[in-house]
């Protein structure tokens, strides 16, 4: 029989204990027990930490008895008198405290879990999700989990306290384009037809800026059927924003705010302000990227004017065919970029659009250089001249478009950074991306798309080259980048209806799928809006960064894996031919 906790009460968290010389009642899990005979130890874990109890000789007989019997995992309640310990443990909150127990509680046993509960779990990560209400018993996972809350509960103070509402939008909505592929719900009512799961709540929050909601914000639940990885969930959370009559720099102020009081109460950290602007042409030019890692220098260089004098028709074909020589310089890394290492960079490179790798390794006895029978007097020390590259450096570079070589030396650049090993694991570095191309021209489907999405306003600058050069338009979107990771986009959106039309048609929208498709989005800006924009800052994200982990599988808490199944519940899973006939649904499978 299991004892009840009748006539108890708890008093302080395990963690938090306090008051020697007082009787406490504390509740949890058991960490460890340790029977030296005579003398048992417990050690009790709460959501707060871990406090040791202790049964000795001056324990009654029947608490002893009971306490022999007490295993990894069962659920305790405990009364007894905080005393002094008398070997302290420095390595915990409570280490210089324990509990001499006078009454105790054994609530729940536990089978012996299938791997132990401790913060550096060796167990492989697919058992700990099968069994992830185990796995979120760990300290580690349970402070992610409590530092995400803590992420939420300030956004909605600093949102709140800046006048903005909290409004719920549909999670059953119309599959409109977002970018990414819906997530489908069959209507049981309407036969054939379909729900979409929210990618995002944009054309919901752009609506309420139309009703006269002047500042909307949300912690909204975000689901896009993609491809995954470390930092992509396919449900996940945006703390999501809309203002009225403001412009760029007051949504930047505004979130600015957020960033520097979020930084400040979760980890006491001062961001200055303002964060640092660079144009998307910026970072692209110089780290190949349009979320660039600026915690570390190795920035791209161009060498087009000098390749293009060699006789080298890699680099004279490149800038013929209108691309760049462009390279990156690795310094002091000629004993850790060895032929063979700089052999699988060039694999690298090819595997994702080079042809490949140029490049010099400046080793104590000479200067290796790839295409040196290429070269006249003098031209590879101009080379190395500009890009400021010494003795003991490696120099990498890629000829080709600018499509190519800047991606592939932003990626070469990451890659080799963590080698060489001088991206720091510290640091906050946030960065506002703006001025983003409004169009990015797809290769596979041969159009032009929306590099953000089609509610966009360009730049009225930019407004020219709609019909002459779609290339030339940058829009007024943004994005926050922290340590090369995309945090949040955003943009103006377009609220003049004529406009919007002439985006969804430069888009390649037919007038037929643009009523299909928006036309409620499209009629309801005929009624007036107020210039409006907003953005999205990704919360998974923002807590896997602020907890230091690596993966968002680490601060959800009952996340997918990379084939978006959910190991613990095993869904996806098959359903019912009564419920498949409910819904007018007939399955198909691929052989
Ligand atoms: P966007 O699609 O860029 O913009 O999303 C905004 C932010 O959401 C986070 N995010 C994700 N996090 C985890 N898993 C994913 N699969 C995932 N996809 C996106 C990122 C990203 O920066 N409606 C617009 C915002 C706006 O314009 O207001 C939007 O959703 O941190």
């Amino acid at each position: 029989m299991l004892d009840t906790m009748k006539g108890l009460k708890r008093t302080h968290y395990c963690g938090e204990v306090d008051g020697v010389g007082n009787e406490v009642t504390v509740c949890g899990f058991t960490q460890r027990v340790r029977d030296k005979g005579s003398l048992i130890f417990v050690d009790l874990r709460d959501r707060t930490g871990i406090v040791q109890l202790v049964f000795d000789d001056t324990t009654a007989a029947e608490v002893f008895e009971k306490a022999k019997k007490i295993k990894s995992e069962y659920v305790l309640m405990a009364k007894g008198l905080l005393r002094e310990r008398e070997s302290k443990n420095a390595d915990i909150k409570t280490g210089s405290v324990e509990i001499l127990v006078s009454d105790l509680r054994i609530l729940s046993v536990a089978q012996t879990p299938p791997f132990e509960i401790v913060n550096d779990s060796k167990t492989n990560e697919e058992l700990r999700l099968k069994y992830r209400y185990l796995d979120l018993r760990r300290a580690k996972l349970q402070e992610n989990l409590i530092m995400r809350h803590k992420i939420a509960k300030t956004a909605r103070e600093y949102f709140y306290d800046n006048g903005f509402l909290e409004i719920e939008t549909p999670m059953l909505m119309k599959s409109t384009p977002e970018g990414a592929r819906d997530y489908l719900v069959p209507s049981r009512i309407h036969e054939g037809k379909f729900y979409a799961l929210p990618q995002s709540p944009q054309i919901y929050k752009q609506l309420l800026m139309i009703s006269g909601f002047d500042r909307y914000f949300q912690i909204a639940r975000c689901f896009r059927d993609e491809d995954l990885r470390a930092d992509r969930q396919p449900e996940f959370a945006q703390i999501d924003l809309e203002m009225s009559f403001m412009d760029v720099d007051e949504i930047l102020e505004i979130t600015e705010g957020f960033v520097k009081k979020l930084m400040k109460d979760t980890l006491h950290i001062d961001i200055p302000l303002p964060l640092t602007r660079m144009t998307y042409k910026d970072a692209m030019e110089r780290y190949g990227s349009d979320k660039p890692d600026t915690r570390f220098g190795m920035e791209i260089c161009d060498i087009s004017d000098i390749a293009a004098k060699t006789d080298f028709v890699v680099f004279k074909g490149a800038i013929e065919a209108g691309g760049s020589v462009k390279a990156i310089v690795a310094k002091n890394a000629a004993s850790i970029l060895t032929r063979k290492e700089i052999d699988k960079l060039t694999e690298f490179v090819k595997g994702i659009g080079a042809k490949g790798l140029a490049y010099v390794r400046w080793n104590e006895d000479a200067q290796g250089c790839s295409f040196a029978k290429f070269l006249k007097e003098g031209e590879l020390d101009e080379i190395l001249s500009r890009l400021d590259a010494q003795k003991g450096d490696v120099v990498l570079i890629v000829a080709d478009k600018n499509k190519v070589t800047l991606p592939v030396l932003g990626a070469l650049r990451l890659k080799v950074g963590k080698q060489i090993g001088i991206v720091p694991d510290s640091g906050f570095n946030f960065l506002w991306i703006t001025e983003f191309p409004f169009f990015e021209w797809d290769e596979e489907s041969e159009s032009w798309l929306a590099m953000h999405h089609p509610f966009t306003m360009p730049l009225e600058e930019c407004l020219p080259y709609l019909d002459t050069d779609k290339g030339k338009v940058r829009a007024k979107a943004f994005d926050l980048v922290l340590n090369g990771i995309e945090l949040s986009s955003g943009s103006i959106r377009i609220t003049n209806p004529e406009l919007q039309e002439k985006m969804f048609k430069l888009l390649g929208l037919t007038e037929k799928e643009i009523n299909d498709k928006f036309g409620f989005l499209v009629d309801a800006y005929k009624y007036a809006a107020p210039p409006h924009g907003g953005l999205a800052l990704g919360l998974d994200r923002l807590a896997m960064l602020i907890c230091g982990a690596d993966s968002l599988r680490d601060v959800t808490a009952f996340p997918k894996v990379k084939d978006a199944s959910e190991l613990m519940s095993q869904c996806p899973s098959t359903v019912d031919d009564k419920q498949l006939s409910e819904l007018h649904i007939k399955t198909v499978l691929s052989e």
